[in-house]
């Protein structure tokens, strides 16, 4: 099947945060026909402030729950389809408090699911790489559409299930969805809580990053810009019922990461701490977008790290308003965690 088309309304769960907020600014720059409906609850996570200077005439926002039946019944009626980026994200939050990820990723799929159904609407639902576990990082392989899947932890468990139930809404009941599994995003409006931000903004007040366990563990870094035009690319070119894996084959590891923060930020290489490991840390990421390069013509833009990285460096530095309010309680969670 390839009935996919270029849609005029669309509905953005989770618009307000980090990826969505970002998917929301491509289309609203790139595709002048298109409506957005932002739907988000914000949480702790969302923050109406990254769709500053978006013109009122191209967005909606709706503050609300995913898990709104009622709601969704209102909303999604007459729009062409419904982009999914809401969800719990972040690993060390599931290990400490699981339930809100069961409730949101798990039955907030559900949900926009049985909506899609009710009122025969297309679904692209973005999901990660974590729901295929870890690699050894002596190997050679990477993760492809085919790899099974193996969550590790709460949060990629709950990752994992909402793939599940999109796969059989397509096939039992022939909801017209696709699904993007994407490697690790940075960019600017990150939350404090993620390794980048967290290490940039250490620095900015005067603390010390913080490195989980050997630090060798492997993450397979995108630019949020590259992973937005791919969900575009999959949402009006892909294949119905087909997985599809985003990756810019960015693969370092986290020691590496912090060393070129901390050298662009004029701080010595040992200018940081060792922590706790997170429980259950995954080891290695990689990820094989062949597909998505070969079927849909997708190639990533910001394919240099490390000038990718300075710009989120200094988009944090010419911020501290976005981030400041936030910055002392994430920290005060961390530290009693022994993070
Ligand atoms: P985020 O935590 O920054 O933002 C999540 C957004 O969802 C917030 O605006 C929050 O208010 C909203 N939300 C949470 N629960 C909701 C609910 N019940 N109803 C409505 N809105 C709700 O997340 P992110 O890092 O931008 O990730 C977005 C999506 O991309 C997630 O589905 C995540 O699994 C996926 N993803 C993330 C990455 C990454 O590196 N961050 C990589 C691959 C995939
Ligand atoms: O792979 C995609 C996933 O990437 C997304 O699905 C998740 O939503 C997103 O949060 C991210 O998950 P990670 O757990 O890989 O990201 P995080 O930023 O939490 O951590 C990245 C790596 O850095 C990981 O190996 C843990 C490590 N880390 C993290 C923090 C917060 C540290 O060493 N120190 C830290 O302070």
């Amino acid at each position: 099947m390839s009935e996919t088309s270029e849609p005029k309304r669309i509905v953005v769960t989770g618009g307000a945060g980090f990826i969505g907020s970002n998917f929301v600014h491509w289309v609203v720059d790139n595709r002048p026909e298109v409506h957005v409906v932002v739907l988000d609850k914000l949480t702790y996570a969302g923050n109406l402030e990254n769709l500053a200077g978006i013109p009122e005439d191209r967005m909606t926002f709706i503050h609300g729950d995913i898990c709104d039946e009622g709601l969704l019944d209102e909303v999604v009626p007459g729009v062409d389809a419904i982009v999914h980026f809401a969800a719990e994200s972040h690993n060390d939050n599931s290990i400490a408090d699981p339930e809100p990820f069961v409730r949101t990723n798990v039955h907030g799929t559900f949900r926009l699911l049985e909506a899609c159904r009710r009122h025969g609407v297309r679904f692209h639902h973005v999901s990660t790489d974590e729901v295929y576990g870890d690699l050894a990082l002596d190997d050679p392989a990477r993760f492809t559409e085919e790899t099974p899947y193996c969550p590790s932890s709460p949060y990629s468990s709950t990752k994992a299930a909402s793939d599940m139930l999109v796969r059989a809404w397509f096939r039992t009941y022939g909801v017209k969805a696709t699904i993007s599994n994407c490697s690790n995003n940075y960019g600017p409006r990150q939350h404090v809580e993620k390794f980048i931000p967290r290490q940039i903004t250490n620095v900015l007040i005067g603390s010390r990053p913080k490195l989980y366990g050997d630090g060798l563990n492997v993450r397979d870094w995108i630019h949020t810009e590259d992973h937005s035009s791919a969900v575009w690319a999959i949402l009006t070119k892909g294949r119905l019922g087909e997985t599809y894996l985003i990756g810019a084959d960015g693969e370092k590891n986290n020691i590496d990461v912090l060393h070129a923060i901390l050298e662009s930020m004029d701080k010595g290489a040992d200018d940081f701490d060792w922590v706790r490991d997170r429980p259950g840390h995954d080891r290695r990421y990689a990820i094989d977008s062949s597909k998505l390069r070969s079927e849909l013509g997708w190639s990533p833009k910001h394919t240099d790290f490390a000038e990718g990285l300075k710009a989120t460096i200094d988009w944090y530095r010419d911020n501290p308003q976005w981030w400041q309010g936030a910055k002392e309680a994430v920290e005060a969670k961390y530290a009693k965690q022994g993070q």
